[in-house]
């Protein structure tokens, strides 16, 4: 597929996700992009054939992710509801009690010495119940309702639909800027030296927290709800 006489750029060009890669190991593929990838490998003391493999093994995760995740602007509403309540909610439910002991755990431990969990501790119990209010929220009442209007557009007024929805994007939006505001206090949850494991742990939650929000929320923000948009004909 790929191999050690492309350039950088031609890599990235075929396979964007390259970047991320070539970034981990300091090359630049924008500016230094006509390279040969042995060239920019030898310059950075990285071996190639390494190189190569760790791109490979990230380009059929990539392939097998898309071709297990299932075309959700095709698919039944419903079945995108269900799949975000049984995949996302389900996470969150287990995740987020167990998160905010901790978070209160490391504060009792370390507060003194590491100021930054104070605002860790309070932006994260700020988004825990946010979260919490907001999971219960489309649980019991907007997503039966979208389920609803789905089975009988007639019978449901479609504007109460999309009222509904917006008050869910304007709670997305404020979790976007706690998150936000974690990264922030916690300098992209960079980890002091003499960090204990439980210290380690949480950041490492928090940081898989925001990439599993953002699934999320791009779920009901760019796919759920756009759908049922579309069949309002004053927007
Ligand atoms: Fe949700
Ligand atoms: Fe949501």
């Amino acid at each position: 597929m790929f191999s050690p006489n492309d350039t950088l750029g031609d890599i990235v060009a075929r396979f964007p996700k390259a970047a991320e890669v070539f970034r981990k190991h300091g090359m630049d593929y924008c500016c230094g992009g006509q390279r040969p990838l042995s060239e920019a490998a030898a310059q950075q003391r990285v071996d190639a054939d390494e190189l190569l493999q760790e791109i490979q093994r990230l380009h059929r995760s990539v392939q097998q992710s898309a071709t297990s995740e299932p075309d959700w602007s095709q698919r039944p509403l419903a079945d995108l509801i269900d799949h975000v309540v049984q995949v996302h909610h389900a996470y969150l439910n287990t995740t987020l009690p167990v998160m905010g002991e901790l978070v209160t755990k490391v504060l009792r431990v370390h507060g003194a010495n590491h100021p930054a969990l104070q605002a860790v501790h309070r932006l994260y119990h700020q988004l825990q119940a946010d979260f919490e209010a907001h999971l219960i929220k489309e649980e019991t009442q907007v997503f039966p309702l979208i389920a609803r209007w789905e089975g009988a557009p007639d019978a449901v007024d479609v504007g109460m639909v999309t009222a509904a929805i917006r008050e869910l994007e304007g709670e997305h939006d404020a979790t976007g800027r706690l998150l936000r505001a974690l990264r922030s206090v916690t300098h992209d949850y960079a980890i002091p030296d003499d960090a204990c494991g439980t210290y380690y742990y949480v950041y490492t939650k928090l940081k898989e927290l925001e990439e599993k929000t953002f699934t999320h929320v791009h779920l009901e923000n760019n796919i759920l709800f756009p759908r049922v948009y579309a069949y309002e004909p004053q927007r």
